[in-house]
């Protein structure tokens, strides 16, 4: 079944056992975006077929939407599923942790994914207010999320939140460099 962003309203639920199928198609599709982007950067050489086989030996996936379930059914984290006549469109999840260097507790944005056929509708806005709004609900005075460089959809979206980059993690290859002679 597919639904129709444009026409009809979008509701916010609870993950479900039953939004399996979709779920993890998603996170399918994302953790294979996100290794892609990594091994690019990291100049591992795989192919798209390896980066697959990867996911698929490691069962990446599972152990993500284990991870979803788990993070769904605890206190001190929240998962919402956004859906539009019952199909889920989009889903978002996020909890909160010590700041290593602040010593406060922040909110973290973990996960936010809109279904391609849903995109440009706010719906990404509407999961990372959702978000925002159980945070300070919990007293939480600020929020993070870790975000590919190259993901402008992301960023725009962030910033769009008020989120500004405060930092950069930096990765490469270690293959081609002169070895330093101990
Ligand atoms: C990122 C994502 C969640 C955005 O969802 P969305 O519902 O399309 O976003 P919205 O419609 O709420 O748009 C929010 C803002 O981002 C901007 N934006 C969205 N997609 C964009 C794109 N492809 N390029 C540039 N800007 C974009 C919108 O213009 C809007 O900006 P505004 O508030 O200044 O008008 C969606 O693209 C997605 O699921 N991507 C794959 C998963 C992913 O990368 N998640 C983030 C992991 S860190």
């Amino acid at each position: 079944m597919r639904a129709s962003v444009a026409k009809s309203p979008v509701s916010l639920g609870l993950l479900e056992h039953e939004d399996a199928l979709v779920v993890r198609r998603w996170l399918g599709v994302f953790l294979r975006q996100h290794n892609r982007a990594w091994v690019n950067v990291r100049g591992l050489g795989w192919s798209d077929a390896e980066i697959d086989a990867q996911v698929v030996a490691t069962d990446l996936v599972t152990d993500h939407w284990t991870w979803l379930l788990r993070a769904a059914g605890r206190d001190s984290s929240m998962v919402r599923v956004a859906r539009v006549d019952g199909v889920p469109v989009g889903c978002v999840s996020a909890s909160a942790r010590l700041d290593d260097y602040l010593r406060t507790h922040t909110g973290v944005l973990d996960w936010v994914y809109v279904d391609p056929s849903a995109r440009g509708h706010r719906i990404g806005t509407l999961l990372v207010d959702t978000a925002r709004t159980w945070m300070r609900g919990r007293g939480l005075r600020s929020v993070v999320v870790n975000v590919l460089a190259d993901n402008e959809p992301a960023m725009a979206l962030y910033r769009s939140a008020g989120l500004a980059v405060a930092d950069v993690r930096m990765m490469g290859s270690l293959q081609g460099t002169d070895d330093v002679k101990a």
